[in-house]
């Protein structure tokens, strides 16, 4: 049986670097990886990228946590339908660059915790989720380094919040039986690696 692994961490851990490696790993001990991410490439998610990225000018107050929140739940419904569920009966193992972690520990806090977990009741449970651990300083560093332009959640002490947010959902979905995997993702990136790939064999 085919499984589902999500890779977790704040903006600039090293999830899409590691996403990459790890298929490519997979791939040279013949288990077929497809790489896929969130929001997705569907319609919902290219919407998503568009409005965190403000592509465009958007008139008025800056858009709602809880309208995000909506959004990337139906983005994960499409993305598990037309992608993720059919690439798993094929038999690939399908490696999520984030997922619902991502809408508890960014969307997730204060008031709207119950309801964004209830939004993403029937979102599939990932066999294995990865969560790289990096201080946001160090993942502001990385993503200053990569000349990476400023997204909507990036400042620093948002990146505070949404680290303290994510302990928070990782102990409680730990707790409720889901296997997750924290992983020091400070160290070099072939160590990193290396640690992604030995926790992902263990599991397939
Ligand atoms: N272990 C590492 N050591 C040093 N640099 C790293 C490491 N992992 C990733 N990087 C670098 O940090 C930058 C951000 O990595 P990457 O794009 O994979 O992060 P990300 O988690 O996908 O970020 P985002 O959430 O913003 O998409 C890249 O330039 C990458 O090469
Ligand atoms: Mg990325």
């Amino acid at each position: 049986m085919s499984k589902l692994i999500a890779l977790e961490g704040l903006d600039g851990a090293g999830t899409t670097t590691q996403a990459r490696r790890l298929a490519d790993a997979l791939a040279a001990r013949g288990r077929a990886a497809h790489v896929t991410r969130e929001p997705s490439d569907g319609p919902i998610g290219r919407l998503i990228r568009e409005m965190l990225t403000g592509g465009h000018a958007i008139p008025g107050a800056p858009i709602g946590q809880a309208t995000f929140g909506l959004l990337f739940a139906a983005d994960r419904l499409d993305h598990v339908q037309r992608e993720v569920d059919p690439a798993l009966a094929a038999g690939t193992v399908v490696i999520s660059d984030r997922w619902y972690h991502s809408s508890f520990a960014y969307q997730g806090t204060g008031a709207e915790r119950g309801w964004i977990r209830m939004l993403n009741d029937r979102a599939r449970r990932p066999d294995l989720t990865v969560f790289l651990r990096v201080g946001a300083e160090v993942a502001a560093e990385r993503r200053v380094a990569a000349g990476r332009a400023q997204e909507l959640f990036e400042d620093l002490a948002m990146q505070r919040k949404v680290a303290a947010a994510y302990d928070d959902v990782l102990a409680e979905l730990t707790a409720a039986g889901e296997a997750i995997a924290v992983l020091d993702g400070e160290q070099a990136l072939d160590d990193v690696t290396a640690s992604i790939v030995a926790a992902v064999l263990a599991a397939l």
